[in-house]
């Protein structure tokens, strides 16, 4: 390899010169679709250099295909990327500039096209094959490469191989065997690399993950603050490029990016840096100092990044120095509209017969996952943040008020599970369950993407509840307990917003230690929903600015001038609590009437597994504070399985019955 590079970087040096001298941007200019493009706004600001990022896409390669608010915004699939980064690159070739194609990971869990295969196979292998078509200068590892071994193995042998030597995992290992089945301990991709562009100019790039924990037994994950002080390292960032690349699946903000650029820095004052962020799901930006910027783009396929700098400067003013290097950034709406506008195609010229060929074979894919079998069809979009809690379209209280006691208890009443029990893909058991009634709670960290009206269909269902987790209960919980738990739920994470004292003595403490193990464990949640929730009250004071604006993001971050390539209002956003239950049983046809239900009436309390050990914790508390038999102990053995249903199932099964 290293022959290789001292070759290309060579004729580098030769090339350089030319391109500092004639960069030529005299080109005719193109002619713009005539239809009613009110957005995107303006064009692209090209430069010397110019990137597309891709980020966290985790499935989502057919686009969003709702008709709800803002989701046909989103709406470009993977092909129709793949057509648009080809009349881009045609487009920098008449510019004679650069333009690299950059993606910061996370491409498994998310949507049925990566999690929907039939068993046996392996989450993300058929829906990355499309990836690997694009023409992808750097990718770097995501946390979601990594919860699961058989997927980084996966990568390991199956597509960091296709990216030849650009696939980067500066931090992550795996451990597997040789040809000779030695036991290896080696990085998933190259930790590093170093290329000559089209237009000769010399690149370090890295692919750098944030301090992740929640990694599968066999893959390593490196401290940043540790690998920055590796030989190799140390090594690779020695020779000065023309640009350092550092891609990689960590936050623009608020981690550890500083740790890398304050590494090279040292080394290198003022050679441009341009890092390429992702995880948080956010669209965001800042500058860590005038020679460099830094950029994420969100998640899902909703945004594409696009970043660009005029580097030559220095050779204008035949001054040895890079300041300052000039730069802009912008977010597309991944749309056939957005694309066309940027790349001056109409809808006869845009597509490419590769773009088309991966819109076929994902259409294809999705067919053989029977995606599109339908379990009904919603009424309404219920939405995780987009209104109160709890509210008719909030897919929280749908969850909880409907979702978990209907489809929980069809084992008790097997003639309720009526229209569809041929259909129905799943057995359900509850021979477990007792006639008491019920209590049921889980987080609502299960819900994972918006149900919007229309067809639920499997991969709807694998998109909103992902996490394969069982329902367990402990039967005879006195209500008053049962309520008890409820309310230190509520007031913990209550607290933990207002900084009141919880109900019961420690539990926002636990709470605050659970958010800090969610994050280095890869949950980013929290701060999606904050970001969202932020957009929403800066806009408040803009409204009079904002008449005749579709929904969608309004980005506000540390660079400057306005990121959005189409400006929006922001949706409407609510702070969601962290637990959510069934309506009381007083509530509830078929249980005693509220007459009957006292604080000592023995109910089943039922819970998301996932949550079991928090939840005995706080039962005990509560038991000993307001039960009638301070002595009671709850513990694991006392947990019996509720249903054989999973969290991935009970939506289906609802649709089933009730959205038909
Ligand atoms: C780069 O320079 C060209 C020519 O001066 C200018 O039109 C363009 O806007 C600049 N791009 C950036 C990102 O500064
Ligand atoms: C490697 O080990 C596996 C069993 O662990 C065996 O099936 C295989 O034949 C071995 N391969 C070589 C090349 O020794
Ligand atoms: C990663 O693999 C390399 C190459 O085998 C090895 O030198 C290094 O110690 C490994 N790093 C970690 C953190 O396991
Ligand atoms: C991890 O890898 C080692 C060495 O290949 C192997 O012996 C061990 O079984 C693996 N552990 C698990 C949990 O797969
Ligand atoms: C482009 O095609 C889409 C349907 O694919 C259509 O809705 C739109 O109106 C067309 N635009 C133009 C300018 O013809
Ligand atoms: C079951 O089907 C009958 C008619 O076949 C219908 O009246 C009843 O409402 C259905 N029950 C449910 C829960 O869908
Ligand atoms: C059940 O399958 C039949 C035929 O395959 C279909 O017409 C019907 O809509 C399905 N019902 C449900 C509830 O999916
Ligand atoms: C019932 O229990 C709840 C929660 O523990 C408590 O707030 C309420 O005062 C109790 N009611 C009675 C009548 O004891
Ligand atoms: C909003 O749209 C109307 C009709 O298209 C137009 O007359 C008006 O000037 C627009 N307002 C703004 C602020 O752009
Ligand atoms: C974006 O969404 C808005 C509704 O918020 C819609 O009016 C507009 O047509 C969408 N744009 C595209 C390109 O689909
Ligand atoms: C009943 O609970 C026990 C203990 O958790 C479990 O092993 C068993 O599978 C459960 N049975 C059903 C049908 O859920
Ligand atoms: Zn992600
Ligand atoms: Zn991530």
């Amino acid at each position: 390899m290293w022959s290789f590079l001292s070759t290309l970087s060579l004729l580098a040096l030769t090339t350089t010169t030319s391109a500092c001298g004639g960069h030529d941007h005299s080109h005719h200019r193109r002619a713009f679709p005539s239809t009613q493009l009110t957005r995107p706004t303006r064009p692209l600001e090209w430069g010397d250099v110019n990137f597309l990022q891709t980020t966290d896409t985790h499935g989502w390669l057919l686009g969003h295909q709702k008709t709800s608010f803002p989701e046909p915004n989103y709406s470009g699939d993977l092909g129709d990327f793949a057509s648009f980064v080809s009349h881009m690159k045609r487009i920098a070739l008449e510019k004679d500039v650069d333009l690299l194609l950059i993606d910061s990971g996370d491409l498994h869990d998310g949507t049925g096209l990566s999690d929907g295969f039939p068993s046996g196979g392996i989450d993300g292998h058929d829906s990355n094959q499309f990836l690997k078509r694009l023409p992808y200068d750097v990718m770097a590892i995501g946390n979601h490469e990594l919860y699961v071994y058989e997927n980084t193995l996966d990568m390991y042998n199956n597509f960091a191989p296709a990216l030849k030597g650009r696939y980067l995992s500066s931090n992550v290992n795996i451990t597997t065997f040789d040809p000779h089945n030695n036991t290896i301990n080696v990085p998933v991709g190259e930790r590093f690399t170093k290329f000559t562009t089209r237009k000769g100019r010399k690149v370090t790039a890295l692919g750098v993950l944030f301090d992740f924990t929640g990694n599968d037994v066999n893959t390593t994950v490196q401290k940043v603050e540790d690998m920055v002080k590796e030989e190799w390292f140390l090594s690779a960032i020695e020779e000065e490029p023309d640009f350092f690349l550092l891609a990689g699946h960590m936050p623009v903000q608020k981690d550890n990016w500083p740790l890398v650029f304050n590494a090279v820095r040292a080394v290198h004052p003022e050679t441009p840096i341009m890092i390429f962020g992702g995880h948080l799901h956010t669209r965001d930006c800042v500058q860590l100092d005038q020679n460099s910027m830094s950029l994420a783009s969100g998640r899902y396929m909703e945004t594409v990044g696009w970043m660009s700098a005029n580097l030559s400067s220095s050779c204008d003013k035949k001054s040895p120095s890079h300041s300052p290097v000039t730069f802009s950034r912008r977010y597309l709406d991944t749309n056939r509209v957005t694309y066309q506008f940027h790349s001056g195609t109409s809808n006869h010229t845009f597509d490419t017969p590769e773009g088309l060929g991966i819109t076929k074979g994902l259409k294809n894919l999705a067919k053989r996952f029977n995606l599109a079998q339908v379990f009904g069809t919603a009424p309404e979009d219920y939405t995780i943040s987009q209104v109160s809690y709890p509210n008719e379209n909030s897919l929280l209280s749908l969850m909880g008020a409907r979702v978990l006691p209907y489809s929980l208890t069809l084992a008790r009443d097997p003639s309720a599970f009526n229209s569809s029990s041929s259909n129905s893909s799943v057995t359900i058991q509850g021979v477990n369950q007792s006639v008491n009634p019920f209590f049921m709670l889980t987080n609502s960290g299960s819900l994972r993407f918006d149900i919007y009206s229309g067809e639920f269909t499997k991969n709807d269902q694998l998109t909103a509840s992902p996490f394969a987790d069982a329902f367990n209960f402990v039967e005879g919980v006195e209500w008053g307990v049962a309520l008890g738990v409820r309310d230190a739920l509520d007031e913990a994470g209550e607290a933990r917003r207002i900084k009141r004292r919880g109900l019961v003595s420690g539990i926002d403490e636990v709470l605050e230690r659970r958010e800090e193990e969610l994050y280095k464990r890869g949950d980013v949640r929290k701060h999606y929903l904050e970001w969202l929730s932020s957009m929403s009250t800066l806009h408040q004071n803009r409204r009079e600015m904002t008449e005749n604006l579709t929904l969608g993001y309004a980005t506000s971050d540390a660079c400057p001038g306005i990121g959005d390539d189409t400006i929006h209002i922001p949706l409407e956003s609510f702070s969601i609590p962290d637990f959510i239950s069934s309506d009381d049983p007083t509530a509830i046809a078929g249980t005693p009437t509220s007459k009957e239900i006292t604080n000592s009436t023995l109910v089943d309390l039922v819970f998301v597994d996932f949550i079991q050990d928090q939840l005995l914790g706080i039962l005990n508390d509560v038991q000993n504070e307001v039960g009638t038999d301070k002595q009671k102990q709850w513990a694991d053995g006392d947990v019996k399985t509720y249903s054989t249903l999973l969290s991935t199932e009970v939506l289906g099964v609802y649709a089933e019955g009730n959205w038909n």
